[in-house]
């Protein structure tokens, strides 16, 4: 693997694989397609060597510059996306077009020029599991790649459909393609409107944390260094048609979540307001990842939640000029949307 296209590299998990591909693979040059969306931002490639990294601003559904580009690589490795889950409940038409107009005119690209295509996908294809009772079988409750989709959001549907349309250009037009569905991720370079990162950067500017409903819903914890570790396994020692599941057996409820940022950040653990829930709130996402770990040998390495999170909240504390000017936009966005619960 000499030369590879990543496509939304300037996103959060986009471009923390670029940093690692740059740090931990020397010899590969990477091009990165990324349209500049409201959430893809220059900054988070600063410093990376020019004679490594190439951004090329464009869409992925522009067919010319996607060919153009998808010829000059061995492998595609495709995170652009929309990926807010409450953006595309108040405007799903860029879900669509992106995630599925965006996806097809790759695979297409792919198969004219035979080149390696791994697609990053979500555990939310497979919509939600239940909340936990006390002496469940927790191997039997998580998701598999066997699991069913049943995804419940225009974001979640909209990758359902980009993931069926993968397996379809495997069976029917021979791609060489692998894909991954990876549970939440955190760390740095996440846009300030996803969860952790918001109610970090609500405390640090005077704000309170919004918790949605009662904070029970639980998500499944990883960190983004640890997703981009797996998704270079599979791109290169990974089986052609196959899914591969990526978790860190990351548990946790909002709720705790936002109560482990509040302590770690100094403030009494009741300093957030509830806002009213998401419409089709998912309760749990929880990823069983045996196959990767058997497969291809793959270990989390950031096991203790508390310290990544303590990491994440300094990068933010450090990094305030990168989310700052932002700010009150977002919030703003959200307030149109979310009153406050008495
Ligand atoms: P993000 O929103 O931070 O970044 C998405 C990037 O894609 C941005 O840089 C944006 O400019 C770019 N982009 C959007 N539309 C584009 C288009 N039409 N053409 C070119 N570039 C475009 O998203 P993220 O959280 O980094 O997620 C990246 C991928 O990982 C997505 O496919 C998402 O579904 C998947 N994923 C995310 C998580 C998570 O926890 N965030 C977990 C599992 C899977
Ligand atoms: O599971 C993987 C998915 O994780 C990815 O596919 C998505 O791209 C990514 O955005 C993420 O989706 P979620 O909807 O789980 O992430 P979000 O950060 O939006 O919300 C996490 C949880 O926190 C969710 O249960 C909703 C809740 N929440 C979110 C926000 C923004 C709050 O309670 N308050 C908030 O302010």
């Amino acid at each position: 693997m000499k030369n590879i296209l990543v496509t939304g590299g300037a996103g959060f998990i986009g471009a923390n694989f670029v940093r690692y591909v740059v740090a931990n693979h020397p010899t590969v040059h990477v091009t990165v397609l990324d349209k500049l969306t409201y959430a893809g931002n220059r900054a988070n490639l600063a410093g990376l060597p020019a004679d490594r990294v190439r951004l090329v601003v464009g869409d992925i559904a522009d067919a010319r510059l996607v060919n153009d580009l998808v010829q000059q690589v061995d492998a595609v490795v495709h995170y652009a996306a929309e990926s807010h889950n409450d953006r595309s409940l108040r405007d799903p038409a860029p879900f669509i077009q992106t995630n599925i107009v965006g996806t097809y005119t790759l695979l297409q690209a792919c198969v004219r020029y035979d080149v390696r295509f791994h697609h990053i996908s979500t555990d939310e294809v497979y919509g939600d599991l239940p909340l936990r009772n006390a002496g469940m079988n927790d191997a039997a409750d998580k998701f598999t790649p066997k699991s069913r989709y049943n995804p419940s959001s225009p974001y979640s549907a909209s990758k359902a459909s980009s993931d069926m349309l993968v397996h379809a250009w495997v069976r029917s037009f021979g791609l060489r393609a692998t894909i991954s569905n990876c549970s939440n991720n955190y760390g740095p370079y996440q846009h300030i409107e996803k969860f952790i990162p918001r109610q970090i950067t609500n405390i640090l500017s005077g704000r309170r944390p919004k918790l949605y409903g009662t904070g029970q819903n639980v998500r499944d914890w990883i960190h983004v260094d640890d997703h981009s570790r797996a998704v270079w396994l599979i791109l290169t020692q990974g089986k052609i048609g196959e899914t591969y599941l990526i978790g860190a057996n990351g548990e946790r409820s909002n709720l705790t979540v936002l109560q482990a940022i509040l302590t770690a950040m100094g403030q009494p653990v009741d300093a957030y307001d509830h806002v009213h829930d998401r419409p089709g709130h998912d309760r749990r996402y929880a990823i069983d990842a045996t196959k990767i770990e058997t497969e291809l040998g793959w270990q989390p390495q950031i096991t203790d939640f508390s310290t990544g999170l303590q990491q994440t909240i300094t990068w933010y504390r450090t990094h305030e000029s990168w989310w700052q000017e932002e700010k009150a936009t977002v919030e703003a966005a959200y307030q149109a949307v979310q009153t406050t619960e008495a």
